[in-house]
């Protein structure tokens, strides 16, 4: 269970061009360079460029293929990257439809990842907060939010953490038409009706009873959230994750801790066209030596939840 708990990472952030590929493939990088097994996954089914970026033109086989039945086992459609210890699984953008995948592809993708042989999968998800990529947020038991510190991408990001911890609640009392209209008064407030806060929203739930409450509980508590600033140009800029966790903790009563910044990088940026280069021969690079930092930090994390003190359980996937 540990070793599930542990393995899966997804990546997203509500924003477009926050660095959630880069994230992704700079963690997975360092991850693998510390001697671990790492599988890159590109869950960006709209918009997928994560193969781009370790050097592989026309992926041989992606997502896509798995998904549509193409091919019958996951295993089929891993390529190499030029990292030793890292591989890929490309994104699917070439299918009409792919990006939403129905449930029943969802579900049998998620379980083929989890019997992958890998000490890490990393999800990198896509822009927006479209129900697939929530979904794909939701699943893995660790959640990595990625902003910079433009304004657009805190409320961005803000609006990504709000928006999965609604779909966890429609989703735990989609059955139960009382919660669901408590959930509705925090998450569109009519007629001065409004909740204006998760810890309102306990009070209320008091009246479904006990059980109700408690299921309320363990939803906030299980989303296991933390956040990487990312782009950071000077010493002011690196509290901005400050605001999001106030606010995400006054009003969603959710506890999201700092896994690390990262400094906007030139030489970084200007290699985007050669990360296969960038990866293997850079050691110059102030984001690298971050991104081994968020690397060690991923590592002790694992380490604290196996001798058990987290508790996180995957929250299952809607329809
Ligand atoms: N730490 C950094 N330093 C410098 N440039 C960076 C850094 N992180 C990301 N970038 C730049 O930002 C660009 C966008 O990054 P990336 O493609 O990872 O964003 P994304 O969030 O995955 O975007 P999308 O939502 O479109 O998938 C990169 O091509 C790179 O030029
Ligand atoms: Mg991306």
């Amino acid at each position: 269970m540990d070793e599930i708990k542990n393995k899966f990472w997804a990546i997203g952030g509500g924003k477009g061009g926050v660095g959630k590929s880069i994230v992704t493939l700079m963690i997975g990088a360092s991850l693998a360079k510390l001697g671990n097994k790492v599988m890159i996954v590109d869950a960006d089914l709209g918009g997928s460029n994560l193969h781009t970026l370790v050097g592989i033109r026309y992926p041989k086989n992606t997502l896509a293929d798995f998904i549509s039945k193409k091919v019958e086992t996951i295993d089929e459609v891993i390529m190499d990257t030029p990292v030793e210890n890292m591989k890929i699984i490309c994104g699917a953008d070439d299918i009409l439809g792919m990006a939403n995948p129905k449930y029943t592809q969802k579900t049998r993708l998620l379980n083929h990842l989890k019997r992958l042989d890998a000490d890490f999968i990393l999800l990198d998800l896509g822009a927006g907060t479209s129900f697939t990529t929530i979904d794909f947020f939701l699943y893995a038991p660790n959640k990595i939010v990625v902003l910079t510190p433009q304004i657009t991408s805190i409320q961005n990001a803000y609006g990504f953490i709000k928006a999965s911890l609604f779909r966890c609640l429609n989703d735990i009392f989609s059955k139960e038409d009382r919660a669901l209209e408590l959930i509705k008064r925090l998450s569109s407030p009519v007629n001065g009706e409004g909740i204006d806060s998760v810890a309102k929203l306990c009070d209320e739930f008091k009246a479904l009873g006990e059980q109700q409450q408690e299921s309320l509980l363990n939803c906030i508590n299980s989303l296991n959230i933390k956040l990487i600033v990312n782009m950071v140009k000077d010493t002011k800029e690196k509290n901005v994750g400050n605001i999001v966790r106030s606010v995400a903790k006054n009003y969603l009563g959710l506890t999201i801790e700092d896994l690390g910044v990262v400094q906007f990088d030139n030489i970084l940026n200007t290699s985007i066209n050669n990360m296969a280069e960038f990866l293997t021969k850079r050691r110059d690079s102030m984001a690298s030596v971050h991104f081994y930092d968020i690397a060690s930090n991923i590592i002790k994390s694992c380490q604290r939840s196996s001798s058990g003190s987290l508790a996180l359980d995957a929250p299952k996937i809607s329809a």
